[in-house]
């Protein structure tokens, strides 16, 4: 495995690799990485030659910077583990090599970034689309995989690209996500959690998993929302920041009583650590 943390060097294995026929797949990461992210490693295994993962926590997504310090970092770890799971290529630049000066780009996307994360955590879609603008831009994929735990975000990366990178021609690849044996969504925020908020964040799965059961039964909008409030304030650690169900593409609100091509999301503070989940129905 080779690891990079500078472009130009990057730029010019890629540009080799690709002069000998050799698609490329990209794996996007802040590190402190999990199965989750192994299986979107695995993915770019069985669809590309090369697999490059590139590890960095970008400062211009975090709108607290408290939770830009606590951000969990153990790099060694990480490329061990990138090895074991044959990853090709690391990507791991620092904050200057991808940052000479600031980006000061406006990401204009409309609604679909404005809604729930876009509206809890101002700013934060606008780093995610700065760094994987350029991430993007340093790697040429043929395939890029995102995580679908972080539904919207998945979503605006789309609209990022059709509306500011008509020239990209890979092709943005959204997987399942990667669940705990017991239902809990992997998430590189959950080394924070104590034994006991541990056990209190799997009411999260299992409501979103009920209400997808009470969804299919015939249940309205809101009397699945009503459920989720309901269930999360049963446990004293969990705190319900918002939970919408919103139309599967748009992710803007669903018209009538029932909800259909939908996705439940849902942000929960389990203690201090912000959590969030999906479901599909
Ligand atoms: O999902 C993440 O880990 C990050 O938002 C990403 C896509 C790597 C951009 O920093």
């Amino acid at each position: 495995m080779e690891i990079f943390k500078e472009i130009a060097p990057l730029r010019q294995r890629l540009s080799k690799l690709r002069s000998q026929d050799k698609t490329i797949g990209f794996v996007p990461t802040m590190g402190a990485l999990h199965a989750g992210h192994i299986s979107l490693v695995e993915r770019a295994n069985k669809e590309n030659d090369i697999t490059v993962v590139s590890i960095f926590v970008n400062p211009t997504q975090f709108n607290n910077k408290e939770d830009l310090e606590k951000y969990p970092r153990d790099p060694d770890a990480d490329f061990a583990l990138l090895e074991k799971n044959s990853c090709d290529i690391v990507f791991a630049p620092s904050v200057e090599e991808m940052y000479p000066e600031p980006d000061t780009r406006v990401f204009s996307l409309g609604s679909v970034a404005e809604v729930m994360e876009g509206k809890y955590r101002p700013g934060h879609f606008n780093g995610v689309c700065q760094v994987v603008s350029k991430l993007l831009s340093i790697v040429e994929p043929d395939h890029a995989y995102f995580g679908q735990k972080d539904y919207q975000q998945i979503a605006v990366v789309k609209a990022m690209v059709r509306k500011y990178m008509p020239n990209f021609e890979g092709e943005i690849v959204s997987c399942p996500i990667k669940r705990e044996s017991d239902g809990l969504a992997l998430s590189s925020r959950n080394v924070h959690l104590n034994p006991e908020q541990r056990k209190s964040a799997l009411l999260i799965s299992k409501t979103l998993f009920a209400a997808k059961e009470k969804a299919d039964s015939g249940a309205t909008q809101k009397q699945i929302r009503d459920f989720i409030k309901q269930n999360i304030a049963t446990d004293a650690n969990l705190c319900l920041e918002y939970v919408e169900i919103a139309d599967k593409d748009t992710l803007q609100p669903i018209a009538g009583e029932y909800p259909k091509n939908a996705v439940i999301c849902i942000t929960v503070y389990d203690g201090k650590t912000r959590l969030i989940d999906n479901i599909l129905l």
